[in-house]
């Protein structure tokens, strides 16, 4: 087998549960898992894989990933690095970085810019991945660099035009699943502190105003159709509070899927399947996964 150099591997586990690396709680198991707290290793484990043909699969927090399948082949590896180093306007982040403590940082430095970050609940990787915004903001606005390796395993630095960002969307997403993400440089401005914190505390009251921050969640479920919005078009089918097994169409936002506990990654994908059709014969409007799916199609 062209992966059982991983068996030794430092630091590798073997058919890992994935629930404890989901924000959601969900999910089966890990063939083989890797945690990295220092992304030195990468760029030879990346090339490695690659040239092995060795499927990988990185994650951060796993706050916009579903784990659907019942063992993710190959290697999973878990970026939990961390670090913020400011150079005047440009604040360079470590991937494994959380956004809501990037833009908590922030505040405390008095550098503005960043403040959406508090309302996305995931990594700076991930955020990168899939250009996460939140109230206004959105990575691309922000990104002046991404750092990543290239599946050769050579570290490059990419610049914001060149990872191509759309809504929810960015060419590593379309198209470079086997780059990896290592850091993102953004820039920033020059406020007082108070002033910062002041839009942050609103993006944050405003989330708890809107979304089921309380309980777990993949965030938004569905993009938002062109001039419209996924949560309005699902709430006027009436589908707020819909449960299969332990998953629930959140009662506070109907682009929500909430894990009441115990529910599977099926529950997810059926309910996701019932909200899809009941736009779609609604409104003739076919909704798109924005949340990321793994291990199947999510209309199996
Ligand atoms: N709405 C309803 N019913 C609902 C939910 C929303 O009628 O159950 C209506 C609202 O009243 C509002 C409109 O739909 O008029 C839009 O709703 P909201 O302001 O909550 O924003 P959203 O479009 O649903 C987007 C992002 C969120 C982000 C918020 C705040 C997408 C898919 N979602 O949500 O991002 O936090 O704006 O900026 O673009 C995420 O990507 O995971 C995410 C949470």
């Amino acid at each position: 087998m062209p992966d059982e150099w991983l068996a030794l591997y430092p630091g590798v586990r073997e058919h890992e549960p994935l629930p404890p690396h989901s924000w959601y709680g969900i999910g089966g198991r890990a063939r083989y898992f890797l945690e990295l707290a220092d992304d030195a290793p990468l760029p030879e484990l990346v090339g490695r894989l690659n040239r092995d043909q060795v499927p990988y699969l990185v994650i951060g927090a796993a706050s916009n990933t579903l784990f659907a399948g019942h063992e993710l082949p190959g290697l999973t590896i878990k970026l939990s690095t961390s670090g913020i180093s400011v150079d005047r306007e440009a604040v360079s982040v470590s991937a494994g970085t959380l956004m809501p403590k990037l833009a908590a940082e922030m505040s405390r430095a008095g550098r503005a810019g960043l403040e959406f970050a508090a309302g996305v609940p995931g990594t700076v990787g991930g955020s990168v991945f899939g250009n996460a915004g939140a109230f206004g903001g959105e990575v691309k606005d922000r990104l002046l660099r991404a750092e990543v390796v290239d599946p050769e395993g050579t570290r490059q630095v990419m610049t914001a035009a060149e990872c191509a960002f759309a809504y929810r969307d960015s060419v590593f997403k379309r198209s470079r699943d086997r780059w990896v993400i290592t850091s993102a440089t953004f820039a920033t401005t020059s406020e007082p502190p108070v002033a910062v914190r002041a839009r942050l505390l609103e993006v944050q009251k405003h989330r708890r105003a809107t979304q089921p921050i309380e309980q777990r969640s993949l965030g938004s479920t569905f993009k938002n159709p062109p001039g419209d919005s996924a949560g309005r078009l699902i709430d006027a089918c009436g589908l707020k509070g819909l449960r299969i097994g332990g998953a629930q169409v959140s009662p506070k936002h109907a682009n929500f899927i909430v894990n009441l506990g115990g529910a599977s990654a099926d529950d997810v994908l059926a309910l996701m399947a019932e909200m899809r059709d009941r736009v779609q014969e609604r409104f003739g409007i076919e909704l798109e996964p924005e949340i990321r799916v793994i291990g199947r199609a999510p209309r199996a």
